[in-house]
């Protein structure tokens, strides 16, 4: 079924399991990782950027949303991924949404904080879930973001800004970047394991893509229980779509079934994969 962001990022966090929470891009990437959570009787978190809310519209992306998990046996949930404007947060929210990230960590901390205790309170209305964030993650996710580390900020600011707006989720910065790394990212573990510690809530863990299985690991059981994948997402599906279809050329056959169906298969591997790496396969 479609539940509520907590209700699936709860459970990992007790037990310390960690979902895959994929950035779709279009149709075929959205049923093909619920279909990878169905084969691997996993709970999975679906995100949409902005970019992609703009581009597909979100009364389609949602009717593709309801259409896609009708009947689905699999806790399944919609989240809208970094968003700093506050009439996309609405639009998604009133959509069907199940809950956003509200990044308006390029502000000031304070006007941040007083921003989020209204997107909760507005969420709140619909019985669905907020992520905060208040340090910009290194890195352009889908024009939003920027290639400067921001500053982080002590554990004191970090507890204030989570005990005053009551997110449900925590996305705090950690050495982690997005898009793929340039050297292997240098992770700052006990972070997550301080913030877990004062103020027990599920971190997202952000920028995914390049990090090691190890570092996963690690993180996972230190409270990251969403864990953000969007470039290898896009990676695995441009790659196959390229490779189909320099086969396709060489052959001269131009059959575009065949081609969801070899680009979808390599996207289930490639999301089935990640849930059985964070553990979150056979939790559903
Ligand atoms: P990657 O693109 O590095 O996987 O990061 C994903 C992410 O954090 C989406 O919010
Ligand atoms: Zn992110
Ligand atoms: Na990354």
């Amino acid at each position: 079924p479609v539940v509520p962001l907590s209700t699936i990022v709860s459970d990992a966090f007790d037990k310390r399991y960690g979902v895959p929470a994929i950035n779709i891009v279009n149709d075929l990437t959205l049923e093909a990782v619920l279909a990878a959570a169905v084969e691997k009787s996993s709970p999975l978190i679906v995100q949409t950027s902005v970019k992609t809310v703009r581009s597909i519209g979100s009364d389609v992306l949602y009717a593709m949303w309801t259409a896609m998990t009708a009947g689905i046996e699999v806790p399944v949930t919609l989240h809208l991924d970094h968003c700093p404007e506050r009439e996309v947060i609405s639009e998604c929210l009133a959509r069907g949404w199940n809950s956003v990230l509200f990044d308006a960590s390029k502000m000031p901390v304070e006007e941040n904080m007083r921003q989020t205790v209204e997107v909760v309170a507005e969420a709140r209305g619909y019985g669905a879930h907020v992520e905060g964030e208040i340090e910009s993650i290194t890195g352009v996710e889908d024009g939003v973001g920027s290639d400067t580390e921001a500053e982080r900020q002590s554990l004191e600011v970090v507890l204030e800004f989570l005990r005053t707006t009551h997110v449900d989720v925590f996305a705090p910065a950690i050495g982690n970047a997005h898009g793929a790394y340039k050297q292997a990212p240098v992770l700052d573990f006990q972070r997550v394991s301080d913030i877990v510690a004062a103020y027990p809530l599920p971190i997202a863990l952000h920028g995914g893509s390049g990090m090691s299985d190890e570092q996963f690991h690690e993180l996972i059981s230190r409270g990251c229980a969403k864990v953000n994948i969007s470039t290898a997402l896009k990676e695995t599906y441009m790659k196959s779509n390229l490779a189909f279809l320099q086969s396709a050329a060489e052959r001269g056959k131009w059959d575009p079934p065949s081609l969801f169906r070899a680009v979808r298969a390599d996207v289930v591997e490639m999301a089935g994969s990640l849930m059985t790496l964070f553990g979150s396969a056979g939790k559903a």
